[in-house]
């Protein structure tokens, strides 16, 4: 039975896409079996996969579909470079689905939930990127699953933002999802400076032992790969965004009870822990390889 993971932040650009796409490959390089439902309508982690997701005609169905009762989450998974990944993508036209969504009079909350009931059995994780507000959509993934995994960047954080996320996450909770708990947090784009610092101590006060240990670097290279189509694992595996993403994979599947399979390619980086409280120490930046 899958655990379910929304991935989720109202706020836009603080590595949400880029978190669930690399966390998301590295679970299943480690012997996984993955979904990633995108359910912002800007479709990024869809395109972040090479799944080309701007029209329609590109794609049979999408989670529009799926939401709106018209197809299957089975019928409208797509397979992705990384074996044992499969994306229910999402498009642009699935922006107006809001509107659709709330004129439901039923249980409009729990339309993602029951439409991944059925496939549960079939994964051991679902990763859901959710989208830069705390709409409909973002109450259906925080409605759909186990837990919440926030991005936070390194040089902000707003205690108005997260109070509002908790908010949420309280209220969904207690009305609609009795079981959502806390995944964690993780400090994204990290750059080691007094601001950082700051932002770490506030996050651990507020959040306290679920903050992962791991930080994301800010690398270049987390910000290229998406317009390659690839996780950054296929595009610079020894990247130190990509180490990091190891990293998080890692200590994640090991707060689980769950062991990672060894990487191909990446053996002498074998699952290196950051130290406590530290930033993170991937290896040394190696020209891009691709791995199978
Ligand atoms: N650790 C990082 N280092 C460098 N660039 C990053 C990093 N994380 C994300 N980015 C880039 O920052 C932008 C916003 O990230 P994204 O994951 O799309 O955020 P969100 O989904 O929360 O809006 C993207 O262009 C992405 O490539
Ligand atoms: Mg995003």
């Amino acid at each position: 039975m899958a655990k379910v993971i929304a991935i989720s932040n109202q706020k836009g650009g603080v590595g949400k896409t880029t978190t669930c796409i690399n966390l998301s490959a590295f679970v299943a390089l480690m012997g996984y079996k993955v979904l990633v439902v995108d359910i912002d309508p800007q479709g990024n982690t869809t395109s972040g996969f090479g799944i080309v997701g701007e029209s329609k005609d590109n794609l049979k169905h999408t989670i529009y579909d799926v939401m709106m009762g018209d197809a299957t989450v089975k019928e409208t998974v797509t397979k992705t470079t990384v074996p044992g990944l499969d994306v229910l993508p999402a498009n642009i036209e699935f922006a107006g689905a809001d509107v659709e969504l709330m004129n439901l009079e039923e249980s409009r909350e729990k339309v993602l939930r029951r439409a991944l009931a059925p496939i549960r059995e079939d994964y051991d994780y679902i990763f859901i990127d959710c989208p830069p507000s705390l709409n409909v959509f973002s109450v259906n993934a925080l409605t759909a699953s186990d837990s919440v995994l926030i991005p936070m960047p390194g040089d902000f954080f707003s205690l108005e933002g997260i109070a509002q996320l908790m908010n949420t996450v309280k209220l969904v909770k207690k009305h609609l999802n009795h079981a959502l708990e806390i995944e964690g947090v993780v400090m994204t784009m990290y750059v080691k400076n007094n601001l950082s610092n700051q932002v770490a101590e506030d996050v651990m006060r507020w959040f306290g032992k679920s903050v992962f240990k791991t930080r994301i670097p800010r690398n270049v290279t987390l910000g290229e790969a998406p317009s390659f189509g690839l996780p950054v694992v296929q595009y610079n595996p020894t990247s130190k965004g990509s180490l990091a993403y190891m990293d998080l994979a890692v200590e994640m599947l090991k707060r689980d009870g769950k062991k990672a399979k060894p990487l191909t390619g990446l053996s002498s980086y074998k699952y290196k822990q950051p130290p406590t409280g530290a930033g993170n120490k991937g290896g040394k930046e190696k020209p891009a390889s691709k791995t199978k």
